[in-house]
């Protein structure tokens, strides 16, 4: 598996991914092409050093957008994780994982020593996922729950 940085060319890729990885889920995502395709782009946007895609034989299996310069829910310079997904095919081999520890090499480079993500609720597997890569849930906004974690 090979992990390099998203550039716009990627777009569609994120789009088939993207609705793959959240299938199963009900809700927390976007259901029209066109709302993923803003949200691409405003990742992009966001922090395109920190937005990453993983392939395996140059096909797309999961993206990870992360954000370098998000203020966190307590007002301090975090380092934000907005979005990751793995192609439903493709969950379960550890690629999450993988794509986990670049977004947290990533962050730390640029000095961050807390990562801050948010999750849905009812979104089961990610909270789990996230619980056992050593993520704490502290705090709540609605129906999204706010997870972070102290790098070492
Ligand atoms: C969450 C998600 C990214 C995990 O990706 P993945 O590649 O399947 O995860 P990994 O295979 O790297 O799993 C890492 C660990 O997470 C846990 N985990 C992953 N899927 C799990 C599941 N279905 N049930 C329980 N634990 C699970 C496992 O404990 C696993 O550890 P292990 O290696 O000891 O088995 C993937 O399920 C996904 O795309 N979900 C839909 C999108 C989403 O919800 N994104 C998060 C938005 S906040």
């Amino acid at each position: 598996m090979k992990i390099r940085n998203v550039n716009i060319n990627d777009l569609e890729k994120f789009i088939e991914v993207y609705i793959s990885a959240y299938k199963k889920l009900n809700k927390y995502f976007y259901r029209k092409k066109r709302n993923i395709k803003w949200y691409f782009k405003w990742l992009l946007k966001r922090d395109k050093e920190g937005f990453f895609v993983a392939e395996i034989d140059d096909k797309a299996v999961g993206f990870i957008a992360c954000d370098a310069n998000w203020e966190g829910f307590f007002n301090e310079k975090i380092g934000e994780i907005h979005e990751i997904v793995v192609r439903e095919e493709y969950k379960g081999r550890g690629i999450g994982k993988e794509l986990m520890k670049k977004a947290e090499a990533y962050l730390k480079s640029k000095g961050h020593n807390i990562i801050e993500l948010w999750v849905g609720e009812e979104n089961y597997i990610a909270i789990k996922f996230y619980r056992k890569l050593g993520y704490k849930e502290e705090g709540k906004f609605g129906e999204w729950i706010r997870m972070y974690k102290e790098l070492k």
